[in-house]
């Protein structure tokens, strides 16, 4: 995710464009720059946040540009790789909001035809089709280069001898806000409410052509499209978090946008990627901390499940210090930011070893990427709020695309096996989005029950760990104690604490342990816990054991946790809500833990 201004007007663009680019710093931070047309096309770019961009660059004259703050998904975030991207003579520019699935192709076709590369970003490449493409019209050239780009995207592009912005979206945010005698342009309208609050969306397929005074909009087909604009009524704080009254809230309403852009470019080869061929592991040892290594321990199944080889999960700090064993393992390091100290440590150790080792990571550039032999990057996009919840969800995406890759280089898999599996996979942000369609309903549940001093959730087999992930997300901040348990373990101790005053969360959708999973509901239940559980719609059984129940669309069992744990992340969102809880910052923890 990365944050796209421009401005086209009578004023001097560069205060402006820096004004609206520091209100989209939530959608990435680790590279920004500035493209004005004044005499020619200027040019700067910086590694870091937005505020050492501004304390580098030199004045810059001129009433027209486009700026870009970056969250890196290919290319490493450096100054080269920063945006805008320049094509060969510098005579145009642009930023770039998305992925372009098909740019190794299109690559390689430009160097063929002559154009020199400054970057190892995809965003380049459409400034070479663009420079390849113009012959007057900035529109009609921008037009052509989109017919040949797969992906998504928000582009805008200037060239330097014109005032006038080019921009286009597909499956990218992108508006334009209108003013007097001056235009703009943003990712969302958070970054131009200060200026203006009538705002023209852009639709998917469409290309803008802006200026100090016109907005010109062509659809796909080359058609004019005249829309009316809409008049936003958020105020400036509203809007910062996209309207959302939490930053955790907005992300996890993210999820159907990160899964998408998860998988996207990666699912459709039957072959595996070039780290996996040849490298035939016979076990698999997965490493983290906190919620990624609940994430690992979902991964444990699904590796077993589609490809076989034994898979081990241990906490990092514990994995760091732990004897030397005969095996030699694949290890694979989850970790979001890519920069805790004890997920580094292990993935040292790891390589000490003799390991090879894979890093799923969100972070581009971090440390976890320049460690190990191979990174899977999720795609989640910056997560501000410190309850991780879309990074956790991507990281399942991640080791369902891990454990396809291992599947189909040890013939465990079938290319049956894994076209179904890419279906069930393309079909996960919808489910999400269900979930989140029920987010009303979740929170009345949560208010009837959030004044609960104890919480305990329960699964089994793929649905423990997110009975375990359930538990962490509540007790972090709602602060009600919430532990998770393997149901089948509750008559070995946790029975003992069970009373009609602490609320059992089941996760109890219809998998080969559904029977069981009812019998140690009946436990419970037995001893006057109340019980919420989550199932799947249409079934008639759960409602005759259960207090309530909370319905997801059913899915095969192995892609459960991914909309069963959206719902226990907003089970624990409006717990915190009802109970007054800082949701964003909880006390005492911290996003990114850099110590040992
Ligand atoms: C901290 C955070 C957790 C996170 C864990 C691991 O404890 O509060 O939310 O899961 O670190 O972080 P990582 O960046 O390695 O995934």
């Amino acid at each position: 995710m990365c944050g796209i201004v421009g401005y086209a007007g009578r004023r001097g663009a560069q205060p402006i464009l820096l004004e609206c680019l520091k209100r989209l710093e939530y959608r990435g931070y680790d590279s920004a720059g500035v493209a004005i047309v004044g005499q020619g096309l200027q040019l700067f770019k910086s590694k870091g946040e937005i505020a050492v961009l501004e304390s580098m660059m030199p004045q810059m004259a001129g009433t027209a540009g486009i700026a870009h703050t970056r969250w890196a998904t290919q290319g490493k975030p450096t100054t080269e790789n920063a945006h805008p991207l320049a094509d060969c003579s510098n005579g145009l520019a642009v930023v770039h909001n998305g992925i372009i699935s098909n740019f190794m192709q299109l690559r390689e076709g430009l160097l063929k035809d002559g154009h020199k590369f400054s970057s190892d970003t995809d965003t380049e490449v459409f400034a070479h089709l663009v420079e390849a493409e113009l012959q007057g019209d900035l529109s009609s050239a921008v037009a052509k280069a989109l017919k040949k780009v797969e992906g998504t995207y928000a582009f805008a592009v200037v060239s330097g001898d014109r005032e006038e912005i080019v921009a286009a979206r597909m499956e990218s945010p992108l508006v334009v806000g209108l003013g007097d005698g001056e235009n703009f342009l943003a990712s969302d309208v958070t970054a131009l409410l200060k200026y203006t609050n009538r705002m023209v969306y852009l639709q998917d397929g469409e290309v803008a052509s802006i200026t100090k005074d016109s907005l010109k909009i062509i659809d796909a087909n080359g058609q004019a499209v005249q829309r009316e604009p809409q008049k936003i009524t958020w105020s400036l704080e509203d809007a910062e978090k996209g309207g959302y009254p939490h930053f955790m809230l907005k992300e996890i309403f993210e999820q159907p946008d990160a899964i998408h852009d998860s998988l996207l470019g990666r699912i459709e080869s039957l072959e595996p990627e070039p780290f996996f061929q040849g490298n035939n592991f016979s076990s698999v040892k997965i490493v983290a901390c906190g919620t990624s290594y609940h994430a690992g321990m979902v991964g444990k199944y699904i590796i077993e499940e589609l490809s076989r080889i034994p898979t081990t999960v241990q906490i990092s700090s514990e994995y760091r210090y732990s004897p030397i064993s005969r095996e030699s393992p694949l290890v694979v390091l989850v970790t979001q930011s890519g920069e805790t100290a004890d997920t580094l440590g292990a993935s040292r150790e790891a390589r000490k070893r003799g390991n090879k080792t894979v890093g799923i990571a969100n972070v581009v550039g971090s440390a976890i990427t320049r460690e190990v032999d191979h990174t899977i990057f999720t795609r989640a996009g910056p997560e501000i709020g410190v309850a991780a919840t879309k990074t956790f969800v991507t990281q399942l995406v991640a080791l369902y695309l891990l454990a396809m890759e291992l599947g189909t280089q040890n013939r465990s898999m079938t290319a049956q096996a894994r076209r179904a599996m890419v279906t069930n996979l393309r079909n996960l942000p919808r489910a999400v989005q269900d979930v989140l369609n029920q987010a009303p309903l979740i929170e009345a549940l949560a208010n009837k029950y959030a004044s609960a001093r104890d919480m305990y959730f329960i699964g089994r087999g793929i649905n423990y760990p997110v009975a375990l992930e359930g538990a962490l997300k509540t007790k972090e901040i709602s602060y009600i104690h919430g532990e998770g348990f393997p149901a089948g373990e509750l008559k070995h101790g946790p029975l003992a604490l069970i009373s009609t005053e602490s609320p059992v969360v089941a996760v109890a959708v219809r998998d080969h342990t559904y029977e069981k999973m009812l019998g140690n509901i009946s436990e419970v239940s037995a001893r006057g816990s109340p019980v919420i559980a989550i199932g799947f719609e249409g079934d008639s059984e759960l409602p005759k054991y259960v207090d309530e129940a909370i319905w997801i669309r059913e899915i095969p069992p192995i892609f459960s946790p991914v909309p069963t744990i959206v719902v226990l992340q907003l089970w624990a969102y409006y717990l915190a809500k009802a109970r007054g809880c800082p949701i964003d910052k909880p006390r005492n923890i911290a996003k990114t833990v850099t110590v040992e």
